[in-house]
């Protein structure tokens, strides 16, 4: 059975919950491998609509063992919320695994978050504020204190000792603001390990004995490619890296063992936060594509940015990923909009480009080269074969098939599980 990566190809919330959520059916484990609960994954099914932020969407699946891998960060408090909620909807998280691998966030990461958004005044990135970014520099800075140390009161002392001593002299000499408590901090990580020591594992052995036993396991994506550190609008990007490569980084599988990438397309872009969006509409399309498709931030509730689809950003990230095939979510949302966009080249400074380019202020000048497509003027959510769209919109996916370089596996017209409609087989 195989290992199939499921990786959002825009700037993030293109509907991957939704997706893994359906595909998690034939699955025997989900591997959620990279951010942390500045994630916010919508699943709705028979069970009622969820909201989630670290548990992986393959949660609702008795036969699923739903896998926190060594690439996420994980605020304790958070994670116990999120197990806590899903309890009393009677949803059974007994079968969760932590990797033991996985950082922690930790209070000081949230308060230096906000912090560090409130020293860059008029040029913050709009981060979630959950302590993301400063978690994962504490990771790669070797500073960082993994879920594992949660187990080991004695040595978890000593570390938090250290790091909480270097926290303190950031907060208290560059910021001003008074010193955190390392007793305070010491005994609620006890408490945290306590709670949580029942789900965390070494994943590493049981992905391994997964893969013997030829489990099909999902390795689920966060945030989009666009949000790459290294590929994405850097610096207005997240922490870690959202792409399948990152898929074995952030679970420990290897490159080889990954058989299928499957790319989630919006029909149209969203991005929440700052950074360039050369498709942004601050028009009245772009007010009714949000109001129509509810376009606020799961985690932080922002209202999101809406754009026409970008066909240059859909082929970059489809060549980083390698996507064997995609799925587009959210093509109803256009059901009302007489003309419809893609952009399909770029006018940097006079000239037409085709790349996205590594400065932001460069990519900031980007104009979108639009090409025009009839739009289809009728209701789809209810269309479950794929002869049944009209005429416009079928052609409105073919023409997005062409820039994400990959079959399109399924395209999604609502947000539950039966609003799918198949094109091509993912096998
Ligand atoms: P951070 O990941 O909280 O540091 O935020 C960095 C950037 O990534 C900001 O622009 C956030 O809005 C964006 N971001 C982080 N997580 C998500 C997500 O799950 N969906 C969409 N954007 C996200």
């Amino acid at each position: 059975m195989p290992v199939v990566a499921i990786v959002g190809a825009q700037w993030g919330d293109e509907g991957k919950g939704k997706v893994v959520d359906m595909l998690s059916e034939k699955a025997q484990v989900v591997v959620r491998f990279s951010g942390g609960d500045n994630a916010g994954h919508t699943v709705i099914n028979p069970s009622g609509e969820f909201k989630l932020h670290l548990v992986p969407s393959g949660i609702f699946y008795p036969g699923v063992i739903p896998v926190i891998g060594n690439g996420v960060v994980v605020n304790p408090a958070k994670l116990i919320e999120e197990i806590d909620a899903l309890n009393k909807c009677g949803i059974d998280t007994s079968r969760l695994v932590i990797s033991d691998r996985a950082h922690i966030v930790m209070p000081y990461h949230i308060i230096i978050d906000e912090l560090e958004e409130k020293s860059r005044a008029g040029k913050a990135l709009g981060t979630t504020k959950r302590g993301i970014g400063p978690a994962f520099t504490d990771k790669i800075a070797r500073q960082g204190i993994r879920i594992g140390e949660l187990l080991d009161k004695e040595g978890l002392k000593e570390r938090l000792g250290m790091v909480i001593e270097t926290k303190n002299d950031i907060l208290t000499k560059i910021y001003g603001v008074e010193p955190l408590s390392l007793q305070d901090i010491y005994k609620q990580c006890c408490e945290y390990g306590d709670r949580l020591a029942p789900y965390i594992k070494e994943t590493i052995t049981l992905l391994r004995d997964a893969q013997k036993r030829n489990d099909m396991i999902i390795l689920e994506g966060a945030q989009g490619a666009l949000l790459d550190p290294d590929f994405g609008t850097y610096p207005y990007a997240t922490s870690s890296s959202p792409l399948s490569g990152g898929g074995c980084l952030g679970s420990g599988i290897s490159p080889t063992s990954i058989d299928r990438v499957l790319g989630v397309y919006k029909a149209y872009c969203t991005r929440v936060g700052s950074g360039p969006m050369p498709t942004e509409l601050n028009d009245e399309i772009g007010e009714a594509i949000r109001v129509k498709a509810h376009e606020f931030g799961t985690t932080t509730g922002r209202p999101r940015r809406c754009g026409w689809f970008d066909g240059v950003a859909a082929r970059f990230s489809s060549q980083l990923n390698g996507f064997t095939g995609g799925i587009i979510t959210r093509i109803d949302v256009l059901d009302e909009l007489p003309q419809l966009k893609i952009c399909t080249a770029y006018e940097l400074d006079g000239k037409i480009i085709d790349y996205i380019p590594a400065s932001v202020s460069e990519y900031d000048r980007c104009k979108p080269v639009y090409e025009e497509l009839d739009g289809w003027q009728t209701s789809t959510d209810h269309i479950r074969k794929y002869q049944d769209l009209p005429i416009q919109a079928r052609k409105y996916i073919k023409r997005m098939e062409d820039f994400m370089g990959c079959p399109v596996n399924f395209a999604c017209i609502g947000p539950t599980r039966e609003q799918t409609i198949p094109l091509n087989p993912i096998f």
